[in-house]
C-alpha cells in the first residue's frame, strides 16, 4: 500500500453553497447559463439535488424536467450524493495491462454493489478514471486522494476493510 496523501478529505468541493447561490443570481435569465449553473450546483453540493435543479429552473427559465434530461445525458453530473469514501480505480493502459479489470471487479464484490455506483449505506462510490498518473504503482485506485499500488484482490479487501473500521472508529 501507498500513500502519496496523509490527509483524508471530502470529495465535495469547497465552493460552498452560497457560492452556488450566488452564481445563480449572476446568471439570471441566461438559457445558456444551464451547464454552468448545474456544474456549480455539483461543485457545491457533490451533486446535483432536487432543490437545485428547481432554484436553476426558475433562473434560466427552463422547465425542471428538460434539465433531468440534460444531467442525465451528461455523464458528469449526479443526481444523488457521493459516498464518504470515493474510490477511483484506476483503467489507464498500464493499470488495465497489469490486472485493472480484477481490481475493479475485486472492488464491486467487496462493497456488493447492488446496481449504482454507492453502497447502500452511503459509504463508498466508486468511479472508473483514466490514468492517475502513478503507472508504476500499477495497479492503482485512489481513495478521497490516497493512492493505493501494486494491488491484487485480496489487498483490495484489506484495504476495504480497513476503510470501513476507520470509518466505524469515527462514529
Ligand atoms: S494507468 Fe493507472 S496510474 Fe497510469
Amino acid at each position: 500500500m501507498t500513500s502519496h496523501s496523509e490527509h483524508e478529505h471530502s470529495p465535495v468541493a469547497e465552493k460552498g453553497i452560497a457560492g452556488f447561490k450566488a452564481d445563480l443570481w449572476n446568471y439570471e435569465g441566461e438559457k445558456g447559463a444551464l451547464i454552468p449553473l448545474l456544474q456549480s450546483a455539483q461543485d457545491a453540493y457533490g451533486y446535483v439535488p432536487e432543490s437545485a435543479i428547481d432554484y436553476i429552473s426558475e433562473i434560466v427559465a427552463i422547465p425542471a424536467a428538460e434539465i433531468y434530461g440534460v444531467i442525465t445525458f451528461y455523464s458528469q453530473f449526479r443526481l444523488k450524493p457521493l459516498g464518504k469514501y470515493l474510490i477511483k480505480v484506476c483503467d489507464g493502459t498500464a493499470c488495465h495491462v497489469n490486472g485493472a479489470p480484477k481490481i475493479l471487479t475485486a472492488v464491486e464484490d467487496e462493497l456488493q454493489l447492488t446496481g449504482g455506483d454507492t453502497t447502500d449505506d452511503g459509504l463508498f462510490t466508486i468511479q472508473k478514471v483514466a490514468c492517475l498518473g502513478c503507472c508504476s504503482l500499477s495497479p492503482v485506485i485512489m481513495i478521497n486522494g490516497e493512492t493505493h499500488g501494486r494491488l491484487n484482490a485480496k489487498k483490495v479487501q484489506q484495504l476495504l476493510k480497513e476503510y470501513r473500521n476507520r470509518h466505524a472508529d469515527q462514529s
